[in-house]
């Protein structure tokens, strides 16, 4: 459910991204944000982990950001629009400063401190931590209810450094439920690969309790290209699927031991099931435009109803190449009349890569 923020002037919309990111992260958020008339511009530095977006004209951002799904993103991670960006707190009160730019909220949904996902960044997630109490006792003195009201925006109070910060207003159910965008996965013991993660991470992010309980259950089918030594079939073997796993190199005994996969030596690109699957996924490390074409040929085909993939991105015009694949997609699906969901994002396991998660209607 989402909210219409409060009417502030807010100054900027501050988008979190992977490190190294940040153009593709601008190019973005300049073109979608344009299609709803607030044309801009982004101010970013390389390997921040972060961008800002300023309004120039028609530039309402809480009318923007109640219009713009935040799951239409592929490179932000975290959204929010910002207030103030107060810079040079003083050491020995930071509080004080952020309270003043908070005067008029009466409730708040929700209190996230973050900062940039970044080598540089991380050292900071001590002092986020240990901030979040006093803050938050300084909030409720001040008169703010926090976590009454499902309506109220959350406050992110963005810290680039322990001296600067971006004061922002979210709507809950409009950006990531996570701080800084990033799940709290578990790695399990048991699973041969790190890779494992990633496609957790999509379940849980394209799809929402209900689907994965209606659609990952013991008897349904998936393929997995590309799939040694076996993470990705492993999570699928763990909800119940049976998956034939193609991929030349050998399966790791992990993936193995549920007796639910067949492995095969083939080549992914030329594997077609002898029925139709429920699950498609595909990790293969090739060329994104040569994944997509396949990928939209199993789902025209009717082969799968559904797929989860990666598309690597090694080139430098990373926005670029991820809407060609789109496009490509949307054409070969037009040709075949075939309706489809799709989301697609960048998550927090994907290195140089996003994931795409489509479904026939
Ligand atoms: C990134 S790894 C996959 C990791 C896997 N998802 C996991 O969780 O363990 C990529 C795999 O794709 C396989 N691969 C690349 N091209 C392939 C092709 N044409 N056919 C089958 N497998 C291919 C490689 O052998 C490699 O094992």
């Amino acid at each position: 459910m989402s909210i219409m923020l409060p009417a502030y002037p807010y100054q900027a919309l501050l988008l979190q991204c992977r490190g190294g990111f940040e153009n593709d992260c601008a190019a973005e958020i300049t073109d979608i944000s344009a299609r709803f008339g607030a044309t801009g511009y982004c101010r970013t530095r390389p390997g921040s982990g972060y961008v800002e977006f300023v309004p120039i004209a028609g530039g309402d951002l809480a009318e923007m950001l109640a219009e713009l799904p935040f799951s239409n993103l592929i490179f932000a991670r975290q959204w929010g629009a910002c207030l103030r960006t107060l810079a040079d707190l003083p050491v020995n009160d930071r509080i004080s400063p952020i309270l003043a730019e908070l005067k008029g909220i009466g409730e708040l949904h929700e209190v996230f401190i973050e900062h940039p996902d970044t080598n540089e960044g991380k050292e900071l997630a001590g002092f986020c931590r240990k901030f979040f109490h006093p803050l938050r006792q300084a909030l409720e003195r001040e008169g703010i209810r926090i976590g009454a009201n499902r309506h109220a925006p959350r406050l992110q109070l963005f810290f680039p450094r322990s001296t600067e910060v971006f004061v922002c207003l979210a709507d809950p159910g409009n950006s990531s439920p996570w701080p800084l965008g990033i799940p709290r996965l578990r790695m399990p013991r048991q699973a041969p690969s790190r890779s494992t993660l990633k496609l957790d991470e999509a379940l849980l992010s394209f799809l929402t309790a209900k689907e994965r309980e209606a659609r990952l259950k013991p008897g349904q089918t998936a393929v997995d290209l590309g799939a040694a030594p076996g993470g990705w079939t492993w999570q699928l073997t763990r909800r119940g699927l049976k998956v034939t796993a193609v991929d030349n190199g050998p399966m790791a005994l992990e993936a193995m031991g549920s007796g639910l996969v067949d492995h095969l030596r083939t080549d992914g690109f030329k594997y077609r099931p002898p029925h139709p699957v429920e699950w498609l996924v595909c990790d293969m490390v090739e060329n994104p435009l040569r994944v997509t074409a396949l990928i939209a040929g199993w789902l025209c085909r009717g082969d799968c109803r559904e797929a989860i993939f990666n598309l690597k991105l090694p080139m430098k015009k990373r926005y670029a190449m991820v809407q060609e694949c789109l496009s490509l997609i949307q054409q070969h699906c037009a040709d075949a009349e075939v309706d489809y969901t799709l989301a697609c994002k960048q998550l927090y396991h994907d290195r140089e890569e996003v994931t795409v998660y489509i479904r026939r209607r």
